[in-house]
């Protein structure tokens, strides 16, 4: 619950000096949105509204908000130890965090690198993959394939195999050598699809000419999010990601999953690659890792690619990459608690249980005025509106907008509305979200 001292903080009326990230600022700061408190599936609004959450933030808390063990755990580390270093130097429970991920990741993902952020998570998976073929005698392989519109963050290497368009025309050239497969929204054959649509597993052939232009022997890495979700959840067509790994195999590609929203439970599994069936050579996380109490990523790969580089002297640096705050004590103990999160109160199965109630209040979407697409896979789920004339993004931020003030926090995405709550939430709440939403969708023109 907010205190009176959060509470007195929020009055500043000077919102000014913050250049606030992926926000209209000025619109925002004309009309402010502003969050005082957090609990359970709910935030807290300044002028006191209880506000359901269902984006789980910036789809992070999957826990829910303020959940004690996990508060409990870095405010007992925040004591003990503020900060270690992880160059020449370790922890013990950075140690113990690897092998808690390696527990639930997929069979032979058995070594982690841990930075702060997606972004920095997705920049360190591509900076390895590069390197790992390097010290394999293919230092010629350092192409980059992603997809577009994927969300990989916003470091260079993420924005430039990124594939949001708006998300890079502001930043010049980005890394050359980097190349796009096609997205694999496809409203007409494919719109009001519940779950993973029939029609798509073409578009994954298309990586296949891309090998053919530029040759494999160019090539290092192929990166995807399993569920395009910043966009607007786009869910995988059917045996889309298993044709991706047959023709990286094909051509000694890596394949890299952006596992950062998907990770920790979000499709109904521990990570997507489970739900789907199909094992990366690496996947980023983050977001989940942590509930988002405290900024931590990892990158986590096949035992292999660590191998590949103990090489050389014993007493020389192996990978010359990595954060000050990679492992970070509050992180760590911020995971940790998460994780035993997660085991004891069973929120990955929680999720997979859910999934059909979420499913279905998605869907009760349809019909409504405007909206030309709903999609979903697990506890992500997204309805697309068809664009007003001349204003391509508006009908949506209205729609966003409403929904806030009448008591649903969601992501916008353009004219598309995401959501993915909390797994804790109960069907009762998911489906009072999806009136509320149902309403502001029937007042916006
Ligand atoms: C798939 C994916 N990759 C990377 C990122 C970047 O993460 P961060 O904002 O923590 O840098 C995000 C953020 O939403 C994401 O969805």
């Amino acid at each position: 619950m907010p205190t009176a001292a959060s509470l007195a903080h929020a009055d500043t009326n000077n919102l000014e000096p913050f250049f606030m990230p992926f926000t209209a600022n000025r619109s925002f700061k004309a009309d402010p949105r502003l969050i005082v408190g957090a609990e359970g599936v709910h935030y807290i609004a300044r002028d006191g509204r209880r506000v359901f959450d269902a984006s789980a933030g910036l789809w992070c808390v999957n826990a829910g908000h303020c959940r004690k063990p996990i508060v409990e755990a870095v405010q007992r580390q925040v004591e003990t130890m503020d900060f270690a270093p992880t160059f020449q130097m370790g922890h013990p429970a950075a140690f113990e965090l690897a092998s808690r991920i390696m527990q639930i990741a997929p069979p032979g993902m058995d070594s982690v690198f841990f930075a702060n952020s997606g972004s920095e998570a997705v920049d360190t998976a591509l900076k390895i993959a590069i390197a790992w073929h390097r010290a394999r005698g293919e230092g010629q392989r350092t192409r980059l394939i992603g997809r577009e519109r994927g969300y990989h963050g916003v470091g260079f290497g993420g924005t430039s195999v990124g594939g949001i368009k708006n998300n890079r025309k502001a930043f010049g050239m980005l890394l050359p050598g980097v190349d796009h497969l096609p997205h694999t929204l496809d409203l007409a054959d494919n719109a009001f699809s519940r779950g993973e649509p029939e029609h798509g597993l073409h578009l994954a052939d298309q990586l296949e000419r891309i090998v053919d232009l530029h040759d494999a022997s160019t090539i290092a890495a192929v990166i995807v999010e399993p569920v395009a979700g910043s966009i607007g959840v786009y869910p995988p067509p059917k045996g889309y990601l298993k044709r991706l790994r047959e023709i990286c195999d094909r051509h000694g590609i890596l394949l890299i999953f952006d596992e950062v929203i998907t990770g920790f439970g979000r499709v109904g599994a521990a990570f997507a690659s489970e739900r789907f069936g199909v094992t990366p050579d690496m996947m980023t996380t983050a977001k989940g890792l942590t509930n988002g109490t405290v900024p931590a990523s990892a990158v986590v790969m096949q035992k292999e690619i660590y191998d590949t580089f103990m090489t050389g002297p014993d007493w020389m640096v192996e990978l010359t990459h990595g954060y000050t705050y990679s492992a970070h004590p509050l992180a760590v103990a911020a995971g940790l608690a998460t994780l035993d999160l997660y085991r004891d109160e069973g929120l990955f199965e929680r999720s997979a249980a859910l999934s059909p109630v979420f499913e279905d209040a998605v869907h009760s979407l349809k019909g409504l005025p405007n909206v030309i697409d709903v999609r979903n896979i697990g506890m992500m789920g997204a309805v697309e509106f068809a664009p007003r004339g001349g204003e391509p993004g508006r009908r949506g931020y209205d729609v966003f907008l409403d929904c806030w003030q009448s008591g649903v926090y969601c992501r916008q995405a353009g004219d598309t509305l995401a959501f993915s709550p909390p797994f804790i939430i109960e069907e009762g709440e998911i489906g009072q979200i999806f009136e509320i939403v149902a309403d502001a969708i029937r007042r916006t023109d």
